[in-house]
């Protein structure tokens, strides 16, 4: 039997990323097991998601946690319990603090929706638009303790039409997150993934049907 990657799913809204990783796992393309999702809004629609599939999750509302600390205390708590081997940021809205990187180095990963380094930060694909960048995209990368600076892993890019408004656009780059996120969770479940300072390196390479630059027909094995 296949060994499966312990992940956490670190979630604050619609959780269409969570879904797709979900989808990846029942349909035997990510070798991977949900060993909790953790929301920071008791609202968030992708609990629901979790209550379809069965997902065990938790609810820690940063509203209780006047402490900084207290709550990412918490949130390790859940995660290191549960044996979780790498955390996935899905639309998790609260910036990580030291405290919770040093927890688990190289072993949390984010999804942005712009190709970094362009566009960190919030509201992004309204940015690009206003911009008029012909490209935009989607990066998966590890966290580190900038914002939305670590390490790429994989980058998709998206055309952008001069009469795009944000949502089209931001719809566009959802569906390229929802293959290159399972994409490089798989990766890393297979060992495949090196960091060597701010460089990702592929290990095998060669033996690659996708590569980490994805333009826009992805194939996961
Ligand atoms: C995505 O656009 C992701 O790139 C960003 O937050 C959004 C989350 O969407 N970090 P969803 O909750 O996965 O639908």
């Amino acid at each position: 039997m296949k060994t499966r990657l312990p992940i956490g799913i670190l979630v604050s809204g619609s959780g269409s990323n969570l879904q797709a990783i979900i989808d990846h796992i029942e349909e035997g393309k990510l070798d991977a097991v949900i060993k909790v999702v953790i929301s920071d809004n008791p609202q968030a629609f992708a609990l629901e998601r979790c209550r379809r599939h069965n997902i065990p999750y938790v609810i820690i509302n940063h509203k209780d946690y006047p402490l900084r600390d207290d709550f990412d205390q918490q949130l390790i708590y859940e995660l290191q319990s549960r044996g979780v081997e790498l955390v996935i940021m899905a639309g998790f809205m609260r910036i990580l603090t030291a405290r919770f990187l040093s927890s688990f180095p190289m072993r949390i990963m984010n999804i942005h929706p712009a190709l970094l380094p362009a566009f960190p930060g919030l509201h992004v694909q309204r940015q690009a638009v206003e911009y008029g960048v012909r490209f935009s995209g989607c990066t998966v990368h590890f966290a580190d303790d900038g914002v939305d600076t670590g390490p790429i892993v994989i980058q998709s890019v998206v055309p952008v039409y001069e009469d795009d408004n944000e949502g089209m656009l931001a719809q566009r780059i959802l569906k390229e997150e929802h293959k290159i996120y399972p994409q490089a969770i798989q990766w890393f479940a297979e060992g495949r993934l090196e960091v060597k300072g701010r460089k990702v390196h592929l290990r095998a390479a060669k033996e690659l049907h996708v590569t980490p630059q994805h333009n826009p027909s992805l194939v996961i094995r």
